[in-house]
């Protein structure tokens, strides 16, 4: 792959998705890429860059999926999971039950992070006489089906509290673990780029957004959180990721310990 082969593959990630491609990417894109190549039956890289550039709608999807990472778990991070149980949860059960919680996993991977949202509200409030929304969105195609199948390995499910396993139905001969319906129906999985137009009128109580920004460049984070301050309602909450931080970024928050932030204009 030549170097300018690389610099338009980064143009087109950062055009499209905001991803920012940087030179320690190479290897990750070449491997990713290269597999689009033998699909496609290209000659190479060049080739590639043509045909991606002529803005096949398909194509331009399949490079999305290629170049995003998506690493995530049940629980990550869970300090936050534990703040939603003592110091949120507390507050919506005592509000008038028709007033809808909206809750947003903003870039949601295979879906354990919302699956989680799920859970903990599942397992401590009666969710049924709520009305409970939580919105899952992700710009990649692939691992929204994945979120959506709700089917994981036993390996990935098997370390989470007892109470907890119980909202998934195991099964010992595939080695898989199917989240259980009535949490499920909790979700909805919905394909969404962060830089493009939100269709959502509605605002939310809680936004997850983790471990997404720092393949952002600074400007982009910036616009980025000035709007899901604009999606939030007064005294919502926006979780960030461990090495995320909106220091020097937005004053429109306050923080409230570890990655959790207020919405305070
Ligand atoms: C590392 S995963 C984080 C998953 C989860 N939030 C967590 O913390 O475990 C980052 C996700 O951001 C998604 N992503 C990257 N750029 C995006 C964009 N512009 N809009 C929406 N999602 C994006 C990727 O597809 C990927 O699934």
């Amino acid at each position: 792959m030549a170097d300018e082969d690389f610099k338009r593959l980064s143009a087109k990630a950062y055009e499209i998705s905001g991803i920012v491609l940087g030179d320690q990417k190479k290897e990750l894109v070449y491997s990713r890429i290269s597999r689009r190549i033998r699909k496609l039956g290209l000659k190479n890289f060049s080739e590639y860059c043509q045909h991606l550039e002529a803005n096949h709608t398909a194509e331009v999807n399949e490079f999305v999926n290629s170049i995003t990472t998506n690493l995530t778990s049940f629980f990550r991070e869970s300090h936050h999971f534990e703040y939603l149980a003592k110091e949120i949860i507390p507050h919506w059960k005592k509000q008038n039950k028709s007033i809808p919680i909206r809750i947003w996993s903003s870039a949601c991977s295979t879906g354990p992070e919302p699956y989680s949202i799920a859970i903990t509200l599942h397992k401590n409030m009666m969710v049924k006489q709520h009305n409970i929304k939580i919105l899952a969105t992700d710009l990649d195609s692939d691992v929204l089906k994945k979120g959506r199948e709700g089917i994981y390995p036993l390996t990935e499910i098997e370390q989470l509290p007892k109470d907890y396993l119980s909202c998934f139905q195991q099964n010992a001969t595939t080695g898989m673990g199917m989240v259980k319906p009535e949490i499920k129906e909790m979700i909805q999985f919905n394909r969404l780029n962060l830089l493009g137009p939100w269709p959502m009128n509605a605002k939310f109580d809680v936004i997850f957004c983790r471990n997404v920004v720092i393949y952002f460049n600074k400007e982009t984070q910036k616009e980025l959180f000035e709007r899901l301050a604009d999606q939030l309602n007064d005294g919502g909450y926006l979780f960030i990721g461990h090495s995320e931080t909106l220091h020097g970024m937005t004053s429109r928050f306050e923080s409230k310990g570890r990655t959790i932030y207020k919405k305070i204009r």
